[in-house]
């Protein structure tokens, strides 16, 4: 090997991959004005990416602004500052045609299978609507359709039936496949197993990993429960008040949790053993953290200061900044 192909290779090795989706200081607010200022931004300067083939997990309790950021990425609701790429293209403030553009890579499931499955359509039609949008004739959209049904696990002449013929978690899988049929390359999955019982959720996540392994997809993978967010993600972004407390590899931030609000997330996270579950809420009551409903925004400083049991002068005045962790980025001045 000559001396220049050695340096050519080494060169190859050091470059960094281009994320899938680069989110920097991302701010959303709601309400217009004088209104919007008022309040809190939902979304307050949250950054992080997602590499091709990674599924990073989105975590934080009701109303921290996780769906906001996944409404933001999909350009349902606009921002107010920071910016999103996808692929290394801003498109922050794209507009509908290039959005439409974007429609068939960037594909999102919620919580709710009946907000992209439409009950007055058969489960065929519903699938193939994404695929005629883009040209496929009727005859392939069909044949699609049915392939897709069966690669998640459902029969094929389920594209004649309607979505009431199904049962939830059924419905989610429809809702799956909808969301695949495209080829997409990054899925946003808000709550997407959050409606359903154990046992099903189980089954869907297999579905969604299996699924991610052999497209090599890259998911958001949005919830409030962090030991679901476990299952799938390379690495965690916890989020309190719309803002990132903690992120890093989700080994560590679920396992190891260094910011006092996610140790408080990992104590809270169900179990299913009854002895693990007592221990686990043996550890929230230790932690001291009180609850959100106890106590109001924080004027300035660490967004958690009001319910922190460590909380000193400079937690109310000066908000942390992210700084390295061992292997996580932490917002705490005593982490
Ligand atoms: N359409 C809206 N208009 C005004 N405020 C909104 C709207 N949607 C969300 N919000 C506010 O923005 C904040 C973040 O909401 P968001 O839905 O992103 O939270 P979340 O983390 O997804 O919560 P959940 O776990 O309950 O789904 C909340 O304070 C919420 O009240
Ligand atoms: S900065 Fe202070 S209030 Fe905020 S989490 Fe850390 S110790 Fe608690
Ligand atoms: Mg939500």
């Amino acid at each position: 090997m000559s001396i220049e192909t050695a340096e050519r290779q080494d060169t190859a090795a050091v470059a960094p991959e281009q994320p899938m989706l680069e989110v920097k200081d991302l701010v959303v607010r709601y309400g217009r004005g004088r209104k919007a200022a008022a309040v809190p931004a939902a979304v307050d300067g949250v950054s992080f990416s997602i590499l091709p083939g990674e599924t990073v997990g989105l975590v934080g309790e009701s109303g921290s602004g996780k769906s906001t950021i996944g409404k933001a990425i999909l350009g349902l609701q606009k921002s107010a500052g920071g910016t999103i790429a996808y692929q290394g293209e801003d498109i922050t403030h794209a507009g509908a045609a290039k959005r439409r553009a974007l429609g068939g890579e960037l594909r999102a499931v919620f919580q709710d299978p009946n907000s992209s499955l439409n009950p007055r359509q058969t489960v065929g039609a519903s699938l193939a609507e994404p695929l005629r949008l883009r040209g496929v004739t009727a005859a392939e959209a069909r044949e699609k359709s049915e392939a897709m049904l069966e690669r998640v696990g459902l029969p094929r002449e389920a594209v004649d039936r309607y979505p009431s013929q199904f049962s939830g978690g059924q419905r989610q899988r429809i809702a799956v496949a909808r969301a695949l049929i495209c080829d997409p390359r990054l899925v946003v999955c808000d709550e997407a197993v959050s409606a359903l019982d154990l046992s099903t959720q189980a089954q869907v996540l297999n579905l969604l990993a299996d699924l991610r392994d052999e497209r090599g997809l890259s998911y958001l993978f949005i919830a409030h429960d962090i030991s679901v967010v476990q299952f799938l993600a390379q690495r965690v972004v916890v989020l309190y008040r719309g803002q990132v407390m903690e992120s890093g590899p989700a080994a560590a931030v679920t396992e190891a949790p260094k910011h006092p609000f996610t140790q408080a997330l990992v104590a809270a996270s169900p179990v299913p053993r009854p002895a693990e579950q007592a221990q686990r809420r043996a550890a929230r009551e230790a932690l001291g953290v009180r609850t959100a409903a106890a106590v109001a925004v924080s004027p300035g400083g660490c967004p958690f200061s009001q319910r922190c049991p460590l909380a000193t002068e400079l937690c109310t005045s000066e908000r942390p900044a992210l700084r390295k962790v061992g292997a996580s980025d932490v917002a705490c001045h005593y982490a």
